[in-house]
């Protein structure tokens, strides 16, 4: 794993969004797995910045959101679509068609679940999978204890989930039970995994997801046995990390190397 420490949250989005970029540059139909939730946030206004002021093209690109809430209406203000068509979609180029949000109101979740899986393996797999982290350590909604080999699937929520998810909610109660997600075998499928991660209050977990042992107690570990994965943390992210100081020894020697960024 490729860790880069990055002083704050803003460096760690222009990182992030330096590295979809120069994919999208090699491959302009990249197959990119978005996240939502308030870290790739930063990464997104960059890439509209970057669409907008260098022209670089999202035309050709497939794009799969990791999860979204069952119960909830694409237009409610709440839901995984709302988020991903306002803060990146509605700014960029790609095209409609070729955006793939799970679809939280499927009537057989489990037959569409299937399908979602089908979408991902037709495009040719997911080249680059943005994740985040929960403070519970899930990656998607993969709460603590899922399969490792799991795929796209209805999931229900920890309470810690919800609670941390209830900021974006009128209240506690408005916050869904149950998500799709893809599963911990399914992102683990993808080409390369982009990892980011910010603030204190993540500090721990993100230690035990990069540092401590492989475990469905922590789904974000599965990282750890990934070939190829990216991690783009700021200080506070980092904080708990015991290798900090070897990552960062690390990455200036790659940079030196690569004369560059990856
Ligand atoms: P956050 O959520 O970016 O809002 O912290 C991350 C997650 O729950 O995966």
């Amino acid at each position: 794993m490729r860790v880069i420490i990055t002083k704050d949250y803003e460096e760690m989005s222009k990182e992030a969004a330096r590295i979809v970029v120069n994919r999208l540059k090699e491959k302009p139909d990249l197959v990119l797995g978005l996240a939502t939730g308030s870290t790739p946030l930063g990464l997104y206004r960059e890439l509209v910045r970057i669409h907008k002021e260098e022209k670089l093209s999202f035309a050709e690109v497939r794009t799969f959101n990791l999860d979204e809430y069952i119960g909830l209406k694409p237009d409610d203000p709440a839901s995984y679509h709302y988020f991903m068509f306002e803060n990146l979609f509605n700014h960029i180029d790609v095209r409609k068609e070729n955006i793939y949000i799970p679809d939280g109101l499927a009537k057989d979740p489990e037959k569409y679940c299937q399908w979602y899986e089908e979408q991902i393996e037709k495009a040719g797999g997911i080249d680059l999978q943005v994740v985040g982290i929960g403070r519970d350590g899930h990656i998607g909604f993969n709460e603590p204890g899922s399969s490792l080999a799991s795929r796209t699937r209805v999931k229900t929520l920890d309470e810690q989930t919800i609670k941390d998810n209830a900021r974006f909610f009128p209240r506690l109660e408005d916050v869904p039970r149950f998500a799709i997600t893809m599963g911990v075998g399914t992102i683990l499928e993808a080409k390369e995994l982009l990892f980011l991660a910010s603030g204190t209050e993540k500090s721990d977990i993100v230690a035990k997801a990069i540092e401590g042992p492989v475990t469905s107690l922590v789904t974000a570990s599965i990282m750890q046995i990934h070939p190829k994965v990216i991690a783009v943390l700021d200080e506070e992210a980092a904080s708990s990390l015991q290798r900090k100081d070897y990552y960062r020894y690390a990455e200036e020697q790659a940079r030196r190397f690569e004369g560059g960024f990856v």
